[in-house]
């Protein structure tokens, strides 16, 4: 077992396109870490640097403390499953998870103590003798994984393994996965462009957009206090809702946050964001319909009734959302008319603000708590 650190790594491929920036990252001995981003931002690139399919251009990567930039891939004792888990078509499932450990001339012996181990954990017992074409894609999936773990990697890298599946089967494995990495022990590091499995998978969830580290933080952190707009906007589905926003002083010297045309009394901590160009954001499990005329005037354009819950699209009079719509999340099953007015209230303690540059500003609160 080992930790992993990327230190200050920048990645030029040849041709001259950065896909790595200045990316510093610790990984501790026996972690999940999920890397989370949207399609190219580079999270195929940072696991093949540690994979040692690729050097970095600068920067210091250590496995176990130990620097592995002039490594090969054989020397680092990583195991990675690729997306397409490309298994020998030709051999059984039982060759397939030989083969590794033939490479490295294991003794026979050794070799079905290690293949039985793996078998038992992936539940592979059935199938051993059958070819991957006889198999489905899920248990294909599963002797993929196998394959890698029979060598026993110091750091187990997993690029998208989950995404040739289907929802069901994604749900499933991604339980079973979560599990095995948890009994296992072994440093892994995840990588996924959906934000879901990330957070159920990472003991903390690195979030990376063009080539940057944007947040690493346990799952509960980065959903409740994301570091930035691009953070705000890409965990949690239906995403934030995220509009401009200003603090205004109105008659007696209080303090507002203007939406608008329309304005919410805000906490007075606040004030020293005074009439500084701000992004809102609210979760839409943090709306709700109120019948106080202090609610913000909006009116209904859809409803999804999901039967647990409903989710309604809104335009609010008079903001320009950054969204077309703002999404409210309502428990349960509730009637609307497009076009219905509504009033809305919107629980401050749970807004988020952000700067110019799109930096969380330290609002004083979160989900209710002081915060200095
Ligand atoms: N071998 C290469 N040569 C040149 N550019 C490359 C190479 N591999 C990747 N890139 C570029 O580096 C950037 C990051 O690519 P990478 O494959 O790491 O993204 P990704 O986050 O894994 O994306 P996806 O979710 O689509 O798999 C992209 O702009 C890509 O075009
Ligand atoms: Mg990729």
């Amino acid at each position: 077992m080992a930790d992993v650190t990327f230190e200050n790594i920048d990645k030029i491929y040849p041709g001259g396109t950065q896909a790595i920036f200045e990316f510093s990252l610790a990984v501790a001995d026996g972690e999940a870490l999920a890397l989370v981003g949207p399609s190219g931002c580079g999270k195929s690139t940072l696991l093949r640097l540690l994979a040692g399919l690729e050097t970095p251009t600068s920067g210091v990567l250590r496995i176990g403390g130990e620097v592995v930039n002039d490594q090969s891939p054989q020397q680092r004792n990583v195991a990675m499953v690729f997306q397409d888990y490309a298994l020998y078509p030709h051999m059984t499932v039982r060759q397939n998870l030989e083969f590794p450990l033939k490479m490295r001339r294991l003794p026979r012996l050794e070799i079905e103590q290690q293949v039985k181990w793996a078998a038992e954990l992936l539940s592979l017992g059935e199938w051993l003798n059958r070819l991957p074409r006889q198999l489905s894609g899920g248990q294909r999936q599963r002797v993929a994984m196998g394959r890698a773990l029979v060598r026993q990697p110091t750091v187990f890298l997993m690029d998208e393994p989950l995404s040739n599946l289907d929802a069901r089967l994604r749900g499933q494995i991604r339980a079973e996965l979560s599990e095995l990495l948890d009994r296992l022990g072994t440093t892994t590091v995840y990588v996924t462009h959906d934000q879901a499995e990330a957070m159920t998978l990472g003991d903390r969830v690195a979030v990376v957009d063009h080539g940057r580290l944007q947040q690493v933080a346990p799952p509960q952190e980065l959903y409740e206090q994301p570091a930035n707009i691009f953070v705000a906007g890409f965990i949690g589905n239906p995403p934030m809702n995220l509009f401009p926003a200003q603090l205004t002083i109105v008659s007696e010297g209080r303090l507002r946050l203007r939406l608008g045309e329309q304005s919410l009394p805000a906490p007075d901590y606040w004030r020293q964001w005074l009439d500084a160009p701000l992004t809102a954001g609210i979760r839409p499990e943090h709306l709700a319909l109120t019948s106080q005329d202090s609610g913000l005037r909006a009116t209904v354009h859809d409803a999804e009734y999901l039967g647990h819950e409903t989710l309604l699209y809104l335009r609010i009079d008079g903001i320009a959302l950054i969204a077309p719509v703002m999404v409210a999340r309502l428990s349960g099953i509730r009637i609307f008319h497009k076009g219905e007015a509504v009033r809305l209230a919107l629980n401050t303690a749970h807004l988020h603000l952000f700067d110019a540059a799109g930096l969380a500003l330290d609002h004083g609160m979160t989900g209710g708590d002081a915060r200095r």
